[in-house]
């Protein structure tokens, strides 16, 4: 597969399962891709390239140059460590290195835009989400499930052709791009989906057709407030659809949050639910049942779980 417009030069910051991803298929339809890693890892990439294996993209190894720091200006940075590492990663993009390249963050959660817009010019940073199951299984070598990626990106700050002009270069690359008129409603519509299922799929450990049977009230209890706080900020959520979304996912998915549980790696909480409780906390909404939530999710994440 190569493209068909003019190649690009795509940084990719953390080429994890996401990052990964979205690096190898850019490379492999002819765009120069520079990943940006910790030393081992961007040693490995250099050395190996990245290879993908993936039932909808299928199996290949694509060469992409890798570095421990961006040194040159390229046309656009993917930022996708997870929000755990986030700052430390972004030491390795500096701003007088980026030039005018977009900076496109696919982290869950929505307090990493303000952060980006802080180090970099708001009219470069383009939000985007990624619905995807990809898993960096060994540093260079991802393992893409299920279906394709779907990706979403939409801007407040950056001019929307340049917005478009990257949707048809990632689309070309195979993913599924829409770009959206309203960032807000982009970020929130996602985090309405996955706040109530990973927390509730990791504080019980169990998969969501569990959450959604045995913990049903509690579930609609966190939708109910998010809607309440999301409504407030701006953008208001389509309850009854979101639950007959939820009530539609297959019963045995477990969360990546869940996963990162049980493998005791860090947990993405406070991107997802200490973001809630912040936003909360400066709408004036109360949120008693998010919170409780929150702090138990935390107790499983840390050493001496709750039982049950
Ligand atoms: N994976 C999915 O299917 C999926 C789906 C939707 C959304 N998301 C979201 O996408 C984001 C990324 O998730 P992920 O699953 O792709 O995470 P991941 O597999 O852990 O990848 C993160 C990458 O960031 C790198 N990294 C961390 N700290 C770094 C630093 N200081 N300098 C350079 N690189 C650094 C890691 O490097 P090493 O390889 O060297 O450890 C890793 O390759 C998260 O916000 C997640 O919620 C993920």
């Amino acid at each position: 597969m190569t493209t068909t417009a003019a190649p690009w030069t795509v940084a990719v910051l953390g080429p994890g399962g996401v990052g990964g991803l979205c690096a190898g298929l850019l490379a492999r339809a002819g765009h120069r891709v520079i990943c940006l890693a910790r030393a081992q890892t961007a040693a490995v990439l250099n050395e190996r390239g990245l290879t993908v294996r993936s039932g909808v993209f299928g199996d290949f190894t694509a060469r992409v140059e890798a570095d421990t720091e961006l040194r040159e200006p390229v046309d656009a940075l993917l930022v996708t460590p997870k929000e755990t590492g986030l700052r430390a990663a972004l030491d390795r993009v500096p701003r007088e290195a980026l030039g005018e390249g977009l900076v496109v963050p696919l982290l869950n959660g929505f307090e990493h835009v303000d952060v980006l817009r802080e180090r970099y010019p708001a009219e470069q940073v383009v939000p985007g989400t990624i619905r995807v199951e990809s898993t960096r299984v060994a540093p260079g070598v991802i393992e893409h499930g299920g279906l394709n990626a779907r990706v979403e990106l939409a801007s407040s700050t950056a001019p929307h052709a340049r917005v478009e002009r990257f949707a048809a270069v990632l689309r070309e690359s195979g993913q599924h791009v829409d770009v959206l008129p309203d960032e807000t409603a982009m970020l929130w519509g996602k985090l309405s989906f996955l706040l109530p299922v990973a927390l509730l799929t990791t504080r019980y450990g169990v998969p969501v057709g569990e959450v959604r049977t045995a913990h049903r009230d509690r579930m609609l209890a966190v939708v109910g407030e998010f809607a309440e706080v999301s409504a407030a900020q701006g953008a208001p959520l389509d309850v009854p659809a979101l639950l007959t979304f939820i009530d539609k996912v297959p019963a045995e998915t477990r969360s990546s949050m869940q996963r990162d549980a049980a493998a005791g790696r860090p947990l993405e909480l406070d991107a997802i639910g200490g973001a809630l409780l912040r936003a909360a906390a400066r709408h004036g909404v109360e949120v008693p049942r998010t919170a409780g939530l929150v702090a138990e999710v935390a107790e499983v994440g840390a050493p001496g779980a709750l039982d049950g």
